[in-house]
């Protein structure tokens, strides 16, 4: 078991009213899963991302990465980066930076060696080898997402949070971006989590749920 999810909790407050977004999730990922999850806008999706990310906190619940508790005191940076990937709706590289150096940038922050042999091999994986030096605004959206995907990638983490990754593509961007998901998934028993708005984003997934007030339900 990779991520665990126990009795997950989250309100937000503007004030007045008490917006109670997460009621209780429970939710299991094992290694090679895809977890799919789809529910209409303002259900809570990124949220609960967020929280399976350590990236926002729950008001109460439990959550267990590969058996150890996450909890605030923890170094929650370091936690991240050894363990997780992250995809955006938008791919948020660094457009200063070109496509290699972007790629490499979870190494640098982590004061780590690149291991330039298998990058250079996962730069053909994802079909960017022709593209290393290119700058992410030379780039078609696609491509940006797959740069965004790989980088994601790079340090083998555990699991990888994708938050309504083809969003923001066209139709056969968003079928390859598909594609690369099942690639890795099939190739390097990658475990991902996806939010979706996307029906055929959503029909790739082993474990698919919505998320409808609050309330997680198994699809
Ligand atoms: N930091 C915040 N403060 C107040 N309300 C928030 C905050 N983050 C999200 N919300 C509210 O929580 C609900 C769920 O948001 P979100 O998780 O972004 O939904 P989704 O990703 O499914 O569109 C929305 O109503 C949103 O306005
Ligand atoms: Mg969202």
């Amino acid at each position: 078991m990779i991520l665990e999810l126990q009795k997950i909790e989250k309100s937000f407050s503007d004030g007045e009213n008490q917006l109670n977004v997460l009621k209780g999730i429970n939710l299991t990922v094992n290694r090679g899963d895809i977890v799919t999850i789809k529910g209409p806008s303002g259900s809570g999706k990124s949220t609960l991302l967020n929280i399976m990310g350590a990236i926002d906190f729950a008001d109460s619940g439990s959550i267990f990465f590969n058996n150890n508790k996450i909890s605030l005191g923890s170094d929650l940076e370091k936690f991240r980066n050894e363990n997780l990937g992250f995809v955006f709706q938008f791919h948020h590289l660094i457009p200063e930076l070109n496509v290699e150096e972007n790629v490499k940038l979870p190494f640098f922050v982590s004061n780590t060696k690149v291991d330039t042999k298998s990058i250079d091999e996962l730069f053909i994986f994802f079909d960017l080898d022709s593209r290393k030096k290119s700058f992410p605004n030379n780039l078609s959206g696609g491509e940006k997402q797959r740069v965004a995907i790989m980088r994601s990638f790079v340090k083998n983490p555990s699991l990888i949070l994708a938050d309504e990754p083809t969003g923001s593509l066209d139709n056969k961007q968003v079928i390859n971006t598909i594609e690369l998901f099942k690639k890795m998934n099939s190739q390097f028993q990658q475990s991902i989590v996806i939010t979706t708005h996307d029906e055929r984003v959503f029909n790739i997934g082993t474990k698919k749920f919505s998320l409808n007030n609050g309330v997680l339900s198994k699809v």
